[in-house]
């Protein structure tokens, strides 16, 4: 929707274009607080026509629209942004997407009957309800969709250039940095299960160094981009944070989960108070968003996702891999060189909706949902469960552009469900 735009390049409407186009960006975040700028809008807007009028403007709005010379249709039109309005000032009722919408095409109506009135090349414009039903936002930065690629599935988002519009996605999370380069584990990394795979790469990157004097200037105009970092201490996390407090960095993910490393992963995850320490070293180190991303391998992990809520996260991102193990029974051998390895694919996706639901029960902040998601259906899901957004894996190796296929379904799975938009659906599960 971009409705109000044209106010912006007239300078006599400076008063309240910003508004009006403020009132319009909120209808993408928040319906509350679509309706109460509408009606800060609605104010300017009347007090403009009565400056033009040459007349005082009394302080009251009923009174405004009541002597601003309107047809009654018209008037009437404003005391329903007024009305709605101030139950949304009063927190009196919570708004939906049709009212919200009705609030800036009543608006809309508005400035149209300034603009034929006062304007000096009227030009007549229809409102247009068009929106992006997949637009939402999370930790302030704004997705086009709420479809992640998982990290360590996905690359730097570059070699999927030929198969995905990186724009469409949410953002991509990038495959783990760690302080120095890591060349990951030796032996079999990667072995099929009947519904997945146990992967134990072992944390291969290139290092922070090269990532950022290498690969983000290659890839930070292409998409938002989601920094997934570990370290063997607190400090190290507390320190990839700083450095990575750079422009081209949307935000970073703290890889507390990862079971297939000795020196550290794992351990934060697995203990509240480890998790809390980390969270508020990362947290202290940047201004950039910082997400947490949650092991499933715990007893209860509302604890643990308290725990980092409690230190400052932004966002929590679950889950990471399931423990597993594969033995040859020709050789009696483990499959994996790292001897077990993390599950992931299809058959984590119930404990993963399971978890979400859970954690998202126990906290405020903004879930990223992910383990197994292969279609819309899976990803519909953890948004009933109470995920914000989610992240696509495993299902990246088997179809490299299985994210768009999500995101053209999810869309078309929204309006059969007749919503306006992705964030109706998040939390809605009944029971
Ligand atoms: C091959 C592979 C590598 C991964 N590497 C990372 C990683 O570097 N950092 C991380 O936080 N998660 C990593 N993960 C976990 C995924 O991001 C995701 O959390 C998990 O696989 C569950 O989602 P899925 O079932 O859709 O794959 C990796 C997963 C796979 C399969």
């Amino acid at each position: 929707m971009n409705n109000f735009k044209f106010l912006a390049e007239r300078a006599e409407y400076r008063s309240f274009s910003k508004d009006c186009i403020d009132a319009e960006k909120a209808y993408q975040n928040s319906y509350d607080s679509c309706v109460k700028l509408v009606r800060t809008a609605l104010d300017a807007a009347i007090k403009w026509v009565y400056v033009k009028k040459n007349k005082i403007p009394p302080e009251n709005l009923f009174d405004l629209i009541a002597n601003a010379g309107l047809e009654k249709n018209l008037a009437d039109k404003l005391h329903f942004c007024r009305k709605a309005g101030n139950a949304a000032i009063h927190n009196e009722k919570e708004f939906s997407a049709d009212e919200a919408e009705q609030c800036l095409k009543n608006l809309f109506d508005f400035v149209q009957w300034i603009d034929a009135k006062y304007g000096k090349n009227f030009v007549p414009r229809s409102f247009n309800g068009e929106k992006n039903i997949l637009q939402t936002e999370i930790c302030g930065i704004k997705l086009n969709t709420p479809i992640f690629a998982a990290s360590g599935t996905f690359g730097f988002g570059e070699e999927f250039e030929n198969f995905v519009d990186l724009k469409k996605l949410g953002g991509v999370m990038v495959k783990c940095i760690t302080l120095k380069p890591r060349r990951g584990n030796d032996g079999i990394r990667i072995t099929e299960t009947p519904a997945g795979m146990l992967n134990a790469i072992g944390l291969e990157n290139p290092g922070v160094e090269k990532f950022l004097s290498e690969i983000l200037p290659r890839i930070k105009e292409k998409m938002n981009i989601i920094v997934n970092i570990s370290g063997s201490s607190v400090e190290d996390y507390g320190e990839l944070a700083k450095i990575l407090d750079v422009d081209g960095v949307s935000a970073i993910e703290l890889n507390i989960s990862c079971p297939n490393v000795k020196d550290g992963g794992i351990i934060f995850g697995t203990d509240e108070k480890q998790a809390a320490k980390v969270t508020s070293a990362a947290k202290k180190s940047t201004k950039k968003p910082v997400i947490v991303k949650l092991s499933p391998n715990v007893t209860d992990i509302t604890k643990i996702a308290s725990a980092c809520e409690n230190s400052g996260a932004d966002c929590l991102s679950l889950i990471n891999t399931l423990m597993g193990m594969e033995i040859n029974i020709h050789t009696w051998r483990p499959t994996l060189g790292n001897i077990t390895g993390g599950l992931s694919g299809g058959a984590i996706k119930p404990v993963a909706v399971r978890m979400v639901w859970q954690v998202a029960n126990a906290v405020k902040i903004p879930i990223i949902g992910m383990g197994g998601i292969r279609s819309a259906a899976d990803a519909a899901e953890f948004f009933l469960a109470g995920a914000s957004a989610v992240a696509i894996g495993t299902a990246n190796f088997a179809e490299p552009s299985i994210t768009m296929k999500i995101a053209d379904d999810l869309e078309k799975y929204l309006r059969s469900c007749g919503l306006k938009n992705i964030r109706e659906l998040v939390g809605k599960v009944k029971v």
